[in-house]
């Protein structure tokens, strides 16, 4: 029999691409969507399908294309909404909206733990709520992964926080959950291959906690080098400039948020990737040198 096949909406970002690895290991045949003709993908064993997951009628394309009745959705409020909910909220509902005139019989959301806690200054979390409320009304046959912070965020040029060699910054020094974007494609390969287990449920992917101290020993352990922990902004900074973000770490760091444990997920997800496993897994520094001594 063939391997059955799912669809991957933005496969080439930090999420995406960790997940189609998963999907690929978990024996999956995985298509993954790009805007971009000149990619990657099919040297790490992706089919790409070159189409924008945001625009309605390449998500159908999409589907055509590949024949996937699997879909894993992914939203985007920084990037492809630009900063606004209500776009983010309308590209994942088209996103639904082309999985059921395709017919497909699971689609997981990528959503958020814990996403209807948050205050009303998060404004980066309401679409994933609403859109969790859409798919549950849509008649879409659906699981939901809700992770927590990514280990990924550790080392994120993108948003001015490279990894760099003896130095582990964050924007919280306190006790926070984290996952890896693997374990978010082996939460969802797990859901995939046992639906009657996991239609119309939900999971919340939470790999390890610690604070940024424990973050550094870790990866003082794997590179065999001393590593400072710092803020990549003083706490008076973070909350004037990045307000949203500044209220999501308060849920964090005073609510003592998200609710669930490392230890319920490993229950699904056994070898969850720790701190420690992340750096291993992630291999490099911003730069391209090797972690690993
Ligand atoms: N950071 C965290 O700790 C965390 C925790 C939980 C959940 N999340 C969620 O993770 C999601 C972000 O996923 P991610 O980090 O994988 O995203 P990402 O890395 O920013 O995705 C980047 C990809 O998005 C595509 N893209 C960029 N701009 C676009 C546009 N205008 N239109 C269409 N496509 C565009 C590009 O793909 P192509 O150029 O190849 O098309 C690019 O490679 C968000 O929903 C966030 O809420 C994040």
């Amino acid at each position: 029999m063939s391997a059955e096949k799912v669809l991957v909406l933005n496969a080439t970002g930090k999420v995406g691409r960790n997940v189609c690895r998963a999907l690929r290991e978990a024996g999956f045949t995985v298509y993954g969507t790009t805007r971009s003709a000149n990619n990657q993908l099919s040297a790490q064993g992706i089919k790409a399908v070159v189409a924008n997951y945001t625009q309605p009628d390449d998500l159908r394309q999409a589907f055509v294309a590949s024949g996937a009745k699997k879909v894993f959705v992914i939203t985007d409020f920084f990037s492809a909404a630009g900063k606004s909910a209500e776009r983010e909220f309308a590209q994942g509902r088209a996103a639904i909206d082309a999985a059921k005139a395709a017919g497909v019989d699971h689609l997981i959301f990528m959503s958020v733990a814990d996403a209807e806690f948050f205050d009303e200054h998060v404004t980066h979390l309401k679409a994933k709520v609403q859109l969790e409320a859409y798919l549950r009304a849509s008649g879409v046959p659906f699981s939901i992964v809700r992770p927590c912070a990514f280990f990924e965020n550790l080392d994120d040029p993108d948003n001015w926080n490279p990894l760099k060699k003896g130095v582990v910054k964050f924007l919280s020094l306190d006790e926070c959950k984290y996952c890896a974007t693997y374990d978010i494609g082996r939460a969802a390969a797990v859901q995939l291959k046992n639906p009657q287990a996991w239609l119309g449920k939900s999971l919340d992917v939470i790999g390890w906690q610690g604070d940024l101290a424990a973050v550094a020993a870790a990866l003082a352990e794997v590179s065999g080098v001393p590593v400072k922990a710092k803020l990549a902004m003083p706490v008076f900074l973070r909350r004037l400039f990045l307000k949203d973000l500044h209220h999501m770490f308060l849920y964090y760091e005073v609510q003592k948020g998200p609710r669930g444990t490392p230890e319920e997920f490993k229950k699904i997800v056994p070898d969850a990737l720790s701190a420690q496993d992340w750096f291993r897994f992630h291999g490099r520094y911003a730069n391209g040198d090797k972690i690993s001594a």
